[in-house]
């Protein structure tokens, strides 16, 4: 079962600093000086989305989602870009985008198969796709937010939902992408994210994935759930001396140019 995930903005920039590097160390990657038209697809509450414009100060920028709630905060977050609604299945762009950027957000749909050569065919010439998706389906982190669903009183409100789904193998994507780019760059990068605060490997996945979950639960049951997985997650994360939580995270990059 999946559905339609409520975001919460303040959740998810609570850990803002450890989500941005990845999305530098994308850009850092994206070799366009002076493009003209630039989309930031899944661009949340928008935090992602001013650097962009900071990077391309000339360039018209439109943020896209599907999220009502991650529009509104962005759309005050970077006031002198432009944002829409919209689905990353079904999205195009209103002329062709010379970058289409997309930080931490593909992951959440399925059929890439489909979705990456699509993406790649909307762009300009010369245009590049750039994309951060995190590879995190077997760290306790994700594993133990099925385990805990099916066990216990919430079990049978969370009977088959699932979260972001498994991306496909970074051989999958350099297949799709190698016919049709003039460049293609493939990397992966395991990040060891310093969190501070009591149980924070459940804050930082009640921000991202462990939305779909909580979704489905209200009031008492909720709060148990958060606790049993927080629980769960202990013994994997254990906090250090300084009382900070270490949280090792998988990520894969791709910059593939038209
Ligand atoms: C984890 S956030 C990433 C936000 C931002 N790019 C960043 O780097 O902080 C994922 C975003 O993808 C959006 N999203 C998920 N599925 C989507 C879909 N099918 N179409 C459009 N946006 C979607 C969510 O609403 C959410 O804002």
């Amino acid at each position: 079962m999946s559905h339609t995930v409520t975001w919460d903005p303040r959740q998810y920039l609570q850990f803002s600093n450890e989500r941005q590097r990845p999305a530098l160390d994308l850009l850092a990657q994206v070799p366009l000086a002076t493009p003209t038209r630039v989309v930031d697809l899944g661009c949340g509450p928008g935090n992602v989305t001013t650097i962009l414009r900071q990077r391309f100060p000339a360039a018209e920028i439109v943020g896209v989602d599907s999220s009502p709630d991650m529009l509104a905060k962005a759309r005050s977050a970077a006031p002198d870009c432009r944002f829409v609604q919209g689905d990353f299945a079904t999205w195009r762009p209103e002329a062709p985008p010379d970058l289409i950027y997309s930080n931490a957000a593909l992951h959440w749909v399925g059929a890439h198969e489909t979705l990456f050569p699509r993406l790649f065919g909307l762009l300009a010439p010369g245009g590049v796709l750039a994309v951060q998706m995190p590879a995190m389906h077997d760290a306790p982190l994700r594993r133990l937010q099925l385990a805990v669903a099916a066990e216990g009183p919430w079990a049978p409100h969370l009977a088959g939902e699932v979260s972001a789904r498994e991306i496909l193998s970074t051989g999958a994507y350099y297949d799709l992408l190698r016919p049709l780019a003039s460049r293609l760059d493939l990397w992966e990068t395991t990040y060891l994210h310093v969190l501070q605060g009591e149980d924070a490997v459940m804050q930082w996945a009640a921000g991202s994935s462990l939305r779909p979950f909580l979704d489905r639960l209200e009031g008492q049951l909720q709060a148990d759930f958060r606790a049993a997985y927080a629980a769960a997650l202990r013994p994997h994360y254990p906090r250090r001396s300084d009382g900070a939580t270490l949280l090792p995270f998988r990520r894969l990059f791709l910059v593939a140019i038209r």
